[in-house]
This record gives structure tokens, C-alpha cells and sequence, in this order.
């Protein structure tokens, strides 16, 4: 048996405006989906998932995705976790070079479904990682970067960026342009997410974005706009001391891009309303900024903050259902067995 973990992420800068060719940066945070793989006889994939922000399912079926039966759980979050699941399972059996390879496949996560936090990069990540790692055969994190990018790019059809991927595989605080991918040596910053409870349509938000561009040229400087901020937040970043904590000057200009590159946002119109009360109570409780992360339309907002005040203010704000800190997280994917394993004798001696 073999468990990967994988980081989700927030967006310090740049979502939308990296699939027209401008950079972003998103930020690993403490937030991780867990797999654990078992190889097995036959070329059956069984899946259990758990803790996806949807009920527990269990789902068997043989052979490539297409034969998976219907499953008991009529929710479209099902399907789409499954596909992503699927997707994962195929770069795996291609890196094995082992198109037949059935495993049992467990899936925990504590990163919400959909909400701007990078939940599905993170399990297809840990799922590569895992899967290949259960044939004795593991891949170095930018090769597992670049299958989960192609696992990504399958499910979306086309409309996926490398960002989240990358970012969930190598940890830390990223750089994407196009297919250029970097990690940035940043210091730790104190982040704090709020969630609204609901998810943003990806497809729709990224077409909606897609066509005002077109239509406006104003729209299209304004997705420029959105890649000038964050090429002045990367600078930011690079210029600091990684190894101390960030200074008050480096966070409250930060915040003030990050409050910039939100304002955007909302110009191209994939804030809502529960975002945007959410971003203000962040900055009411003086955080150093806050904007909205992922595809938005609903999901997450993530904001700067050393203190409690921005993730007490959420809790009391209409509309938010989780507040919580997320630390950087140095770590990308990695492997789990030895603490499962320790879990696993923990929990013997207990009995
Ligand atoms: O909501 P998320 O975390 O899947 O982020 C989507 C970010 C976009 O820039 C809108 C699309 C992409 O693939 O980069």
C-alpha cells in the first residue's frame, strides 16, 4: 500500500489572466488531499473517497473509465471527482507503462470541492504519485506536474492552466506563464481563507472572461492589467528574505495588490456578492488585503493577515461558512507511508 499527500493552493495573483499568457502565482497551503493506492489482481479501479465536501461514495467498475457503471450518488461533485480520478489512474498506467494495472484507490481530503483552493490538482497529484509509486516506479514531482497538468487538461477540456498542478506538486510559491514554470524562494506568509460554502462554474466563468475580452479592448488591457500586478507582487516576492517572516512593509504592499488585482476581478466579472462581503470583512478587520482565488463566482477568498481579527470577522460575516488560517506549504506531494504506517501501529497499541 502506498499514501501520497498533495497541497492545495490559494492564488496570490494572476487567475483568469494566466490562460491569455500572463503570469500568476499561487501559493501551497496546509491543506492536503490524501490517496492511498493498493495495486491489484485484475484491471479493475475501485475508489473510496471521503470527506470531499459531499458524502462518502464507493464506486468499482473495470477496465477504462468509459465501462464505470452508474453509481448510487446523483451528484454532479461525484462525477466530477471521478473524472478527475480516472484521468489520474490513465497517466499513471501510461507512465508505467501498464495500460491493464487495476488498483484500490482511497481518496481523503480536507481542501473544499471546487472552491478556488486547487482540490482536484491536489488528488490527481497525490493519485500519479501514489499509483506509481504502489509498481516501485516513482516519478520526480515536475514530470508528476506535468501528467496531473495533462490529467487536468483532459477532464477541462482544454481550459486549464499549469498553475495549480505545478503548484500542488512542488509546494511552496509558484510562477506560471504559459508552459514556463518556476518555484519562488518567498517567505512564509500568514494567509487566512474564507469560504462561502459553494463552488464557481469554471467553464462558464473562463468563457465569460473570454468573451468580454474579445468584445472590449478595455477588457483586454484589463487582463494586462492583471499580469503588470503580478509581475510587481513576483518582484515583491523574489526581493525578499526567504528565511525570515515577511516584513510589515512586504505585507502591506502585497495587500494592496492583492486588494488591485481584485478589484479586476470584479471588473471582468467573476466576483459575487458573497466574495466581495467577504473581501470587505477582511479588509475591515485590517487585514493587509484580501481578493477572491480560483475561477471565483463563489468558493474562497483568501487575504493577508498575521492576526485573529480577519479570521474572526468572517466567522460573523453573512455568507461565509468556513474561516480558517492556511500556512505556505513548503512541502509539495509527497509520500505518506511512514506516518500511515505509524498511524496504523498508534492505533494497534491503542486497541
Ligand atoms: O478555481 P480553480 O482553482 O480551478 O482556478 C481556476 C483558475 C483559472 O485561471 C480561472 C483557470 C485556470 O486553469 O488557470
Amino acid at each position: 500500500m502506498t499514501v501520497s499527500s498533495a497541497p492545495g493552493k490559494v492564488y496570490l495573483f494572476g487567475e483568469h489572466a494566466v490562460v491569455y499568457g500572463e503570469p500568476a502565482v499561487p501559493c501551497a497551503i496546509e491543506r492536503r488531499a490524501t490517496v492511498t493506492v493498493e495495486p491489484r489482481e485484475d484491471d479493475h479501479v475501485r475508489v473510496e473517497a471521503e470527506d470531499l465536501s459531499i458524502d462518502g461514495f464507493t464506486v468499482e467498475y473495470s477496465g477504462d473509465a468509459g465501462g464505470r457503471p452508474d453509481v448510487d450518488v446523483p451528484t454532479p461533485l461525484v462525477d466530477a471527482a471521478m473524472g478527475y480520478i480516472d484521468a489520474a489512474v490513465d497517466q499513471a498506467r501510461d507512465a508505467l507503462g501498464m495500460p491493464d494495472a487495476g488498483f484500490d484507490i482511497t481518496v481523503e481530503s480536507d481542501i473544499p470541492l471546487g472552491a478556488g483552493l486547487g482540490s482536484s490538482a491536489a488528488v490527481v497529484v497525490a493519485g500519479i504519485d501514489a499509483a506509481t509509486r504502489a509498481h516501485g516506479d516513482p516519478l520526480d514531482p515536475r514530470e508528476i506536474a506535468d501528467r496531473a497538468f495533462r490529467a487536468e487538461y483532459e477532464v477541462q477540456d482544454g481550459q486549464a492552466s499549469r498553475a495549480d498542478t505545478f503548484c500542488s506538486a512542488m509546494g511552496g510559491a509558484v510562477r506560471v506563464e504559459g508552459d514556463d514554470c518556476r518555484t519562488i524562494d518567498a517567505p512564509n506568509l500568514p494567509f487566512v481563507v474564507g469560504f462561502d460554502g459553494g463552488a464557481g462554474e469554471t467553464g462558464e466563468l473562463v468563457a465569460g472572461v473570454r468573451a468580454l475580452r474579445e468584445r472590449y479592448g478595455f477588457a483586454a488591457r484589463t487582463v494586462e492589467t492583471v499580469g503588470d500586478v503580478v509581475r510587481e507582487g513576483e518582484r515583491l516576492l523574489t526581493d525578499a528574505d526567504p528565511d525570515e517572516d515577511a516584513s510589515d512593509d512586504l505585507l502591506s504592499e502585497l495587500g494592496r495588490l492583492m486588494n488591485f488585482n481584485h478589484g479586476l476581478l470584479e471588473a471582468l466579472g467573476v466576483s459575487s456578492r458573497s466574495l466581495d462581503n467577504m473581501v470587505w470583512a477582511a479588509r475591515m478587520a485590517d487585514a493587509y488585503g484580501a481578493k477572491l482565488t480560483g475561477a471565483g463566482g463563489g468558493g474562497c477568498i483568501v487575504a493577508l493577515d498575521p492576526t485573529a481579527e480577519t479570521e474572526t470577522a468572517l466567522r460573523f460575516t453573512p455568507g461565509c461558512e468556513d474561516a480558517f488560517r492556511a500556512e505556505l506549504a513548503d512541502e509539495g506531494v509527497r509520500a505518506e507511508d511512514d506516518r500511515a504506517a505509524r498511524r496504523r501501529e498508534d492505533e494497534g497499541e491503542e486497541r
